[in-house]
């Protein structure tokens, strides 16, 4: 399923739509260039969540958590961002793979090509493109359960 969003409440908003269809604990693989709006989209992601906290990019911090309220199983996001990171790294992966074990928390991968291996079968992917028009991007979702919701 693909999206043109035309601006950054386009993305923000496909984000906290998104959010209102988690039901349980996942892993959200957010795949683009720099730039291409995967931060957005979290942000979006994180207010669907009603987290109140600015949600920034952690990239020198590989990974930040916020706390979610009020929702029935989901009580963390797992933010991370593996830019600048790499695999070898096995302290950090170690450490993210017990959030995307955790069954209460929600981990959002941006950069998460290195990771791969230690995603589970039911990762949302989710590709961000710069597309041809200047301030616009193309965002594909290949999840069926997200894309069943998204188009009722
Ligand atoms: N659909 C969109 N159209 C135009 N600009 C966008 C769109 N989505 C996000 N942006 C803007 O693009 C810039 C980079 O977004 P960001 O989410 O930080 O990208 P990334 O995390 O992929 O590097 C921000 O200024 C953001 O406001
Ligand atoms: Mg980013």
């Amino acid at each position: 399923m693909k999206f043109l969003l035309n601006s950054h409440n386009a993305t923000f908003n496909l984000g906290k739509k998104i959010a209102k269809y988690l039901t349980e604990s996942t892993v959200i693989a957010l795949q683009g260039d720099l730039g291409s709006g995967k931060t957005t989209f979290v942000q979006g992601l994180a207010a669907g969540l009603k987290i109140s906290q600015n949600v920034l990019s952690p990239t020198f911090l590989f990974l930040k958590t916020y706390s979610i309220p009020k929702h029935k199983i989901l009580k963390t996001l797992c933010h991370v961002d593996y830019y600048r990171a790499d695999k070898n790294m096995s302290t950090l992966t170690n450490y993210i793979q017990e959030y995307i074990n955790d069954k209460n928390t929600l981990t959002v991968i941006e950069w998460p090509e290195q990771l791969k291996t230690y995603l589970p079968k039911g990762t949302i992917w989710i590709q961000f493109l710069h597309g041809t028009f200047k301030n616009k991007r193309v965002v594909s979702i290949v999840n069926k359960k997200i894309c069943a919701k998204l188009s009722i």
